[in-house]
């Protein structure tokens, strides 16, 4: 299988599994969502496949930041978005891992990250402060966070995202964005981990 690797403390772990089975025999290739996620692939010695080899990705693992009961998901609080997404969309099924706490009736409450181009981030940001999203620049020791593909990421605080499938479309169509961490019609499977350490799992 040619599998995709997600991004965050979650998806660390699913990577830190996947090597343990890897060194077991267990015969897989697999393309990472990230600069940190492909490193540490690389240091548990799971073979990365080069993107001009790829002729599908079976599936892909990722974490959310939350999740709805349509299993509509937001993403990016990593930053990493932009690859997760055309990851997630190039695979034949997304599995999605959380805890109890992320998911959620209404999508909005964890802020919102749009990736925007540097060029003129300050009129992006007014186009998304007038649909009254609340966006701020994320920042990372003072400066600006650069994302693993250059560029900038506005953190919506929406409060509440009512219709993810509108804003999506609403936010893509901004000249300047890049992506935003919406992730609509996407996730097969969300397995939710219980605190008492059993899963639940939603399709
Ligand atoms: C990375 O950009 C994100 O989309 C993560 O997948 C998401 O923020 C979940 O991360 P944690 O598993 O670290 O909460």
């Amino acid at each position: 299988m040619t599998i995709g690797l997600g991004t965050g403390s979650t998806a660390y772990w699913t990577i830190q599994k996947i090597g343990e089975r890897v060194k077991a025999g267990l015969d897989i290739r697999a393309v990472a969502t990230s600069v940190a996620s492909e490193t540490l692939a690389r240091e548990l010695n799971i073979p990365i496949v080069p993107f001009p080899e790829i002729t599908h990705i079976d599936l892909d693992i990722d974490g959310a930041d939350e999740v709805d009961d349509h299993l509509q998901l937001t993403k990016g609080g990593g930053g990493a978005l932009l690859r997760e997404k055309i990851i997630a969309t190039a695979s034949r099924r997304m599995i999605v891992v959380i805890d109890a706490a992320k998911k959620v009736p209404v999508l909005g409450r964890f802020p919102l990250p749009v990736e925007v181009v540097p060029f003129g981030w300050e009129l992006t940001f007014r186009r998304l402060a007038a649909l009254e999203l609340n966006p701020a620049l994320r920042e990372k020791d003072g400066q600006p966070y650069i994302t693993d593909n250059g560029n900038y990421i506005l953190d919506c605080h929406c409060g509440s995202i009512p219709r993810p499938e509108a804003l999506h479309t609403t936010l893509n169509l901004i000249p300047g964005v890049v992506e935003n961490g919406l992730f609509i019609d996407i996730a097969d499977t969300v397995i939710i981990g219980q605190e008492d350490g059993s899963t639940a799992v939603l399709r």
